[in-house]
């Protein structure tokens, strides 16, 4: 999650044009802006660039929901500086979160970005470019209230794979006491259902076999339309698209997962057994200082309630520890819950305090040392489950989703005869098949693949059929 996506379009037939290179960090829906970025620039004629040295304009869509993430970006901007001095057109832009939260205060505080936009101001880019073409560095981070908000269209055509993210609400209404989110991506808005349903099926006519809706608080859709369309209503109709193999979404609140909702991982063929269900903590009291709005055993019924209707569904969450003023005895409930849980898999943070949060005002009172403890326990322990978890796997036949060659390959196959192509089971687990299918015809097609080897976060199988193309 921390590390940054670069872009990755080619530069063919580029040369009389401007060229963007963005880079992402955090959340998928900050990668699903970052298409939306290139999609509005390239209506102006702009291509993207995976090269920043071939760059007009390098754009950092950054992240602040935790750690230090000011540093971050002024880290990869300032080791690109160089290039800035080479070529003196090239302009230097931060969009995303941070943008949203600190706006101005970046372009004074840092001479050499150019332009600062917020996530609801992306569609503004072609203006806020034309103004610093003139030399005015530019900040636009008003955010749209609920009622003004519109989503931007989805070009399917930027879409090159078999999967795809999409949008379906942005912001969140639930305000917990350590997030930054609803500050600086602003209050819950839910895109429309038939609107929703038109993007998935532009999507599979271009070859998307699997949708990943997105959304901060994403099983809340509706909530803000109410007598319209809710989330589980929404899921059934978009898992009945024609063509559409695989539907996927993140991140969901455990306070608005109910029966109806988890029910569906029984019923609906296209929704792929895998949940991230962030808990936080196993501390009711963590829990009720968070704002979560759930206990520990609350949540575990939560979980056996999905595993009655998908008993072989993969569950990943995430913890913060070190929450201000977490004790000795609430750290040990959250590793009794994880004992408990039996989780696939499983992101962790240490505490850090976020500017505006309710959280803010307590003092950050857990010291650094017993954080990183916490944290290296916790992993330790999540680390032994997550084998015996993926160990169930061996030997079995999964359904895989071709993406694309793997991660080895893409590196040039470090000597390698045979070449390996990644795809994903429907339980989101990575599964690397070496093959002699070229890649252009196995990429989006379904593979009945036995499973041979356990990696250490992946598998390695061998086809034994493919869907017919
Ligand atoms: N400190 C540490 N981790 C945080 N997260 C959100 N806010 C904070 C914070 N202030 C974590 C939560 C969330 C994930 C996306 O990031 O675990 O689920
Ligand atoms: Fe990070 Fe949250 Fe913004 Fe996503 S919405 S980029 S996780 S702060």
């Amino acid at each position: 999650m921390t590390e940054p996506a670069t872009s990755r379009i080619d530069d063919a037939c580029a040369t009389a044009n401007r060229r963007v290179h963005v880079i992402t960090y955090g959340c998928q829906m900050n990668v699903y802006d970052s298409r939306r970025i290139v999609q509005v620039l390239g209506a102006e004629g702009w291509v993207e660039t995976a090269d920043p040295a071939m760059a007009d304009l390098i754009l950092v869509n950054s992240c602040s929901v935790r750690d230090r993430p000011e540093k971050k970006i002024l880290g990869t901007l300032s080791r690109l500086l160089p290039l800035k001095e080479a070529h003196p057109g090239l302009r230097f832009g931060v969009c995303g979160c941070v943008a949203q939260q600190h706006g101005d205060a970046l372009l004074d505080k840092v001479p050499y970005i150019d332009l600062v936009f917020g996530p609801d101001r992306i569609a503004d880019l072609p203006a806020i470019l034309a103004s610093t073409g003139k030399g005015l560095r530019q900040s636009r981070t008003t955010l749209d209230a609920p009622a003004d908000y519109t989503f931007l269209d989805v070009d399917p055509s930027v879409e090159t794979g078999a999967t795809s993210f999409l949008t379906i609400m942005k912001g969140c209404d639930r305000f917990c006491a350590y997030c930054i989110v609803p500050y600086v991506r602003g209050r819950q808005v839910s895109k429309p259902a038939d609107r929703v349903l038109a993007e998935v099926t532009s999507l599979v006519a271009v070859g998307v076999r699997e949708v990943t809706l997105l959304g901060q608080n994403v099983n809340a859709y509706g909530k803000d339309r109410p007598g319209e369309t809710d989330f589980p209503s929404l899921l059934s109709r978009i898992a009945g698209v024609p063509g559409l193999r695989r539907v996927r979404f993140v991140t969901s609140h455990p306070a608005d997962a109910d029966d109806r909702l988890l029910d569906l991982f029984g019923t609906l063929p296209a929704l792929a057994e895998f949940l991230h269900l962030p808990v936080q903590s196993g501390s009711d009291s963590v829990l009720a200082r968070m704002r979560r709005g759930y206990t520990a055993a609350q949540y575990l019924e939560r979980l056996a309630r999905v595993r009655r209707a998908a008993p072989d569904i993969a569950l990943s969450t995430d913890f913060i520890v070190g929450f201000p003023g977490e004790t000795d005895e609430e750290f040990e409930a959250t590793l009794r819950l994880v004992e408990e849980a039996r989780f696939d898999s499983m992101f962790s943070f240490k505490y850090s305090s976020r500017p505006g949060t309710l959280a803010a005002q307590t003092r950050d009172d857990v010291p650094e040392a017993r954080k990183a403890e916490r944290l290296a326990r916790l992993q330790t322990l999540q680390d032994g489950i997550s084998r015996e978890r993926l160990a169930r796997f061996l030997g079995r036949e999964e359904e895989v989703l071709i993406e694309g060659p793997s991660r080895d390959t893409r590196q040039g196959g470090r000597g390698k005869a045979i070449l390996e192509m990644q795809g994903r089971t429907r339980t989101n687990l990575t599964v690397n098949i070496a093959t002699d299918v070229p890649i252009g015809e196995a990429r989006g097609r379904l593979a009945r693949v036995r499973i041979d080897e356990i990696l250490v976060h992946s598998l390695r199988g061998t086809v034994l059929a493919w869907e017919a193309a």
